[in-house]
């Protein structure tokens, strides 16, 4: 039987005899690395929702095409390990990254946004990550650790739906994330999902640069008349009780669905969700470099 080591951990890695194989300085030399790959971004921000399909990544791939647009240098870090749904809304499936001694490189969208995502990495498209939530944490701190994102001014991050392993990685993984956008619909079940988000981020210290609320009124293509799907006007009110800035409302619209299935962000189309959504962005923008 092999002798156990009993080891009093003094902190001291240098002269431990477990150094090699110990968890805790592995997730410290981590952390360092982390520490040292994101100050090189200016902003650092999380998208977040507490349900499923509001509207997360499109706000996210929108977002890093106005910023870019804008003349800021910008990458996107897909967290949805389970429904990596990136790559595809900018049209940069079927491409692989490079990896050297240095770290993974981000893939480069024709426009220059970075993206890293781990559909990257699986065998094909459709096949499905089936992981626990270590693994997943881990995947997450090794986009952040390992991935040469060089210098940027803002760096976003994709998130699952949910209060759980990658709102938590990212929010306690990155030291000083400039805060998170909550998204939502106006119905109230996506509301109260989008207060947990809130809560947590709260708990966590985390700053809230505010709530957008999207899908709020359809306009019908025929009569031009706007139905209200799923109302409207609850993300405002909810904001208003949750204490947090209220970013803006976004309509349903049919131009950006469609050209969202083909790779494309709204932002470059001229439709009504597009305007909504550039003032969103102004405001985002005069939030964080103030
Ligand atoms: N304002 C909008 N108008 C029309 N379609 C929209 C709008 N916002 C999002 N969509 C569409 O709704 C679908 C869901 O959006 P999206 O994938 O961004 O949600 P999500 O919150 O990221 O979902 P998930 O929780 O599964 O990650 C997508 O097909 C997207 O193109
Ligand atoms: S290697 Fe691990 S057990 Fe040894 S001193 Fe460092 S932290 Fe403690
Ligand atoms: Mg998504």
């Amino acid at each position: 039987m092999k002798e156990v080591v009993k080891v009093e951990c003094d902190g001291k890695h240098d002269t431990c005899p477990s150094r090699d194989s110990c968890s805790r300085r592995i997730l410290e030399i981590q952390d360092e690395k982390i520490r040292k790959n994101m100050s090189k971004i200016k902003y650092k921000i999380g998208v977040l929702s507490g349900k499923g399909g509001v509207g997360k990544s499109t706000v996210t791939v929108n977002l890093a095409t106005a910023l870019n647009s804008m003349g800021k240098k910008v990458g996107i870090l897909d967290g949805d390990i389970h429904g990596p749904n990136i790559p595809k809304m900018l049209g940069v499936e079927d491409v692989q990254p490079y990896a050297d001694e240095n770290g993974i490189y981000p893939i480069i969208t024709p426009e220059g946004i970075k993206v890293v995502s781990i559909s990257y990495f699986l065998p094909n498209k459709d096949t499905p990550v089936i992981w626990r939530g270590p693994k997943i944490s881990g995947a997450i701190r090794q986009f952040l650790s390992d991935v040469v994102w060089g210098d940027l001014d803002y760096l976003l991050i994709d998130t699952p739906p949910g209060t759980g392993d990658v709102q938590l990685t990212i929010m306690q993984s990155i030291p000083d994330i400039d805060g998170v956008i909550i998204v939502t619909t106006p119905e109230e079940v996506a509301l109260l999902d989008a207060k947990r988000s809130v809560g947590m981020a709260k708990m966590l210290n985390i700053p809230i640069l505010g709530l957008i609320e999207n899908m709020a009124g359809f306009v019908c293509p025929y009569c031009k008349k706007i139905v209200d799907i799923f109302g409207r006007g609850g993300g405002e009110k909810a904001a208003k009780e949750l204490g947090i800035d209220f970013l803006g409302r976004i309509p349903l619209d049919i131009k950006a669905r469609e050209a969202s299935d083909r790779g494309v962000p709204m932002v470059l189309l001229d439709c009504p969700a597009s305007k909504e959504f550039k003032k969103i962005v102004e405001r985002i923008v005069k939030k964080v470099e103030r």
